[in-house]
């Protein structure tokens, strides 16, 4: 059993294969958290805990002359408001009666087989065979009535933990949710400790940063209406030692494509706190009597061995446990050239069919019809919103456009933008008050487009039906699924006034709402998700697509560095990865190298490549579709770091039996008469022997992990090399 709850010592331990998480119902009944770490069987861990009189800390009142009991000192699994702690809280509520308070004690527990589910919100899933256990602890405010349900589910095999929280108003008045974190992990001493996250920005998303722990909190955010290109939903907190492949690291995945906050606060006694959940940037949500709010799933691991150790729980449990589309394991992800590069919105029917037949030469299995296609579109100022095929461009239809496609022996696939509208469109002639924009003030225009309010049933079913129209009267095989701004205005005139603090949030579950109904009536189609490049590159966003769109740069040196930061918490399988014409210095060759981590295509016109160009696509487009097992589900390895200086980027795909491999390496900067470079593989068997790209000779699996692989130096700028390790005695 995953979850062992002790009678005797009132702890709750939640283990998984190599991870302990242990919980207590202490002093007065607060839940104490114990542990995070290697596992701890069930032992007790309470004896950690030392009260002692600590000045200027509250006491609760039922301590009474207790002085040493503090809450500001203890570590807590859902951080109480106005008890005396005054560190970061997990929750702040405005009670029926006006006071802000939550004073929540253990009142009720119990333990099931099988993952909980949200109601509301996506979340990762148990498989068949997965063992999996849930923990529901409930913490009661006996004066509000608010109840505040903390939800586990204990993946053990993946060493994984979940946790959501559902807030119920048990009172008999409205109450106000101002705040609600998903996870709040205490640990007890966290003054050797670093904070890694993803920031970065358009073109540039998901780089690598990392901080000391210093006496402050840290905040890690979005509120720009999704999780955005400048943060990540995704923190690491790590020993100060921790590094690639050793030290502890515990990391921190949230389920929501919204505004999102993660607080690390190292307090006055190094303990260090980390909460993250929806942002309380302006969340004001209305809880009537019996009413319930969940928020979002956070998904936790442990591991022991650095950065790669926790990067693998996350690659495997995203690839198995996260999205249902059948692209995920079953079926084989087409190799794709998408128009957007190639013509940008200019391009029509017959356009598209010479992209075709010159991408049918270079192995190309789909053709993607991006921005440009619908209403009267052919800059970006106009026509979001009106789902209709423009039959000046399409002049045969898009049912005949892609019959014409398929008779190539090729797939189709279509772009969309929903969530948007265009103020010259016929959608905001009809609906003005659907687009977000406070009455009174003319709104913030980005890319000269408004936001659909995504919170109104109308928006989201007229957004069902007309996409739905396009989807069914032809044969699409994929969708590109974009945003390209941020939100700001928010307002919904659905709403009354005093629930605008709703918004940002109802947005969101919209938002899900509409790609629910699309993806469940098409479970045939590849969605893929797009936010201007990266920019909602999130879990939650995973759970509907198994692919979203790594970036709009394209650059192969710049992609170093985005695969990189990418691939920290995401697997290589959700990674969209495109050759284009950006980076000419750059051979195609090692743009195909880059892209296929990733999910391989093009992105560029191919009627303009030579036959010899177009002879090379080919052999590439055949080379990811032989290694795309190895690919999609080996292991990944990070052998360098892109953002240190150094001549190379490598890194190496492992089959889970170690018996193949593919190592990448792209030689970034050539210094004249430099020394000789190795890269040293990682993840073979030491004992074993393998050949290299079919060499007569083979190399142990330690030579090569300890030695490594020496790498050609008289070589043009940015060569890429691949070298196919495979196991010769296997
Ligand atoms: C932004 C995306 O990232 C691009 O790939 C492209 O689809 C454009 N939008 C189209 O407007």
């Amino acid at each position: 059993m995953g979850i062992i709850y002790n009678e005797k010592f009132k702890t709750w331990t939640l283990n998984t294969k190599n991870s302990s998480y242990q919980m207590k119902d202490g002093n007065l009944n607060y839940l104490l958290h114990l542990y995070y770490g290697p596992s701890i069987g069930d032992a007790d861990m309470g004896y950690q805990i030392r009260q002692y009189d600590r000045g200027f800390s509250g006491n609760p009142y039922a301590s009474r002359n207790a002085r040493t009991f503090s809450l500001d000192a203890q570590p807590q699994e859902f951080s109480t408001q106005q008890q005396g702690d005054f560190r970061t809280s997990s929750i702040e509520v405005v009670n029926g009666d006006g006071s802000y308070s939550f004073n929540g004690t253990v009142t009720d527990h119990k333990i099931w087989k099988g993952k909980y589910k949200l109601d509301t919100l996506p979340t990762v899933f148990a498989r068949e065979n997965d063992t999996v256990d849930s923990l529901q602890i409930t913490l009661s405010d006996p004066v509000s009535k608010v109840q505040v349900h903390l939800l586990y589910s204990v993946f053990e095999e993946a060493d994984i933990i979940t946790r959501a929280v559902k807030v119920v108003n048990g009172g008999d008045r409205p109450i106000h949710l101002k705040k609600i974190m998903s996870v709040c992990l205490d640990f007890l001493n966290g003054a050797h400790m670093d904070l890694v996250s993803l920031p970065g920005r358009y073109g540039q998303e998901r780089q690598v940063e990392r901080q000391h722990m210093t006496h402050h909190i840290h905040t890690i955010g979005s509120v720009r209406g999704s999780s955005s290109h400048q943060q990540n939903p995704f923190v690491i907190l790590c020993d100060r030692e921790a590094a690639e492949d050793y030290g502890n690291c515990y990391g921190c995945s949230l389920m929501y494509s919204g505004n999102f906050l993660a607080e690390a606060e190292l307090d006055q006694y190094d303990q260090l706190r980390l909460v993250m959940g929806i942002h309380p940037k302006q969340f004001v949500y209305q809880l009537k009597p019996q009413e319930i709010f969940e928020g979002p799933e956070a998904v936790m691991a442990f591991s022991a061995k650095g950065f790669t150790g926790l990067s693998h729980l996350y690659h495997d449990f995203y690839r198995s446990n996260l999205c249902a589309s059948k692209f995920v394991q079953e079926v084989q992800r087409p190799v794709l050239i998408n128009s957007w590069e190639a013509a940008f919105m200019d391009f029509d029917d017959t356009k598209l069919l010479e992209i075709a037949k010159a991408a049918k030469k270079m192995g190309v299995d789909l053709l993607v019809m991006d921005d440009g296609w619908f209403g009267k579109r052919d800059d970006d100022n106009s026509s979001l919103g009106d789902w209709v095929v423009n039959q000046e461009k399409i002049r045969c239809g898009l049912d005949q456009l892609v019959e014409q496609i398929n008779a190539l022996g090729m797939k189709f696939g279509i772009w969309f933008e929903p969530e948007m509208v265009s103020e010259d469109s016929d959608l905001y002639r009809a609906h003005k008050d659907w687009a977000m924009e406070i009455p009174g003030r003319p709104g913030v225009r980005s890319r000269n487009q408004l936001a659909l309010d995504m919170s109104r049933t109308e928006v989201q079913d007229y957004l069902i039906k007309s996409i739905n129209q396009i989807l069914d009267n032809a044969n699409i095989y994929y969708v590109k699924w974009d945003i390209n701004r941020s939100l700001a205005d928010i307002w919904s005139n659905a709403l009354p006034t005093d629930k605008q603090g709703e918004v940002y949030h109802r947005y969101i579950l919209g938002l899900y709402r509409v790609m629910d109904a699309i993806i469940k009536t098409h479970p045939d189609i590849l969605f893929e998700g797009c936010s201007g490049g990266g920019g909602r590159y999130d879990p939650a966003m995973l759970h509907y697509y198994p692919q979203y769109w790594v970036s709009d740069n394209n650059h192969p040196i710049d992609r170093l560095k985005l695969h990189y930061g990418t691939s920290f918490v995401y697997p290589v399988s959700s990674m969209g990865a495109h050759i284009s014409d950006s980076g000419r210095l750059v051979p195609l060759r090692t743009k195909a190298v880059v892209a296929m981590c990733g999910t391989f295509g093009y992105e560029l016109d191919a009627t303009h490549l030579t036959e010899e160009e177009q002879q090379l696509c080919k052999e590439q487009s055949d080379l990811f579709r032989k290694y795309y097992p190895l690919i999609f589900q080996g292991d990944y390895y990070r052998l360098s770091n892109p953002f240190e200086m150094g001549n190379m980027t490598a890194w190496q795909h492992v089959a889970k039996d170690k018996s193949e491999s593919l190592l990448s390496v792209v030689v970034t900067n050539l210094t004249c008469n430099g020394p000789q470079e190795y890269i040293r593989a990682k993840g073979l068997l030491p004992d074993a022997m393998y050949t290299i790209n079919g060499s007569k000779e083979a190399y142990s699996g330690s030579a090569l992990m300890n030695a490594g692989l020496p790498i050609e130096r008289e070589v043009p700028e940015y060569t890429a090399f691949q070298f196919h390790l495979v196991r010769k005695d296997g």
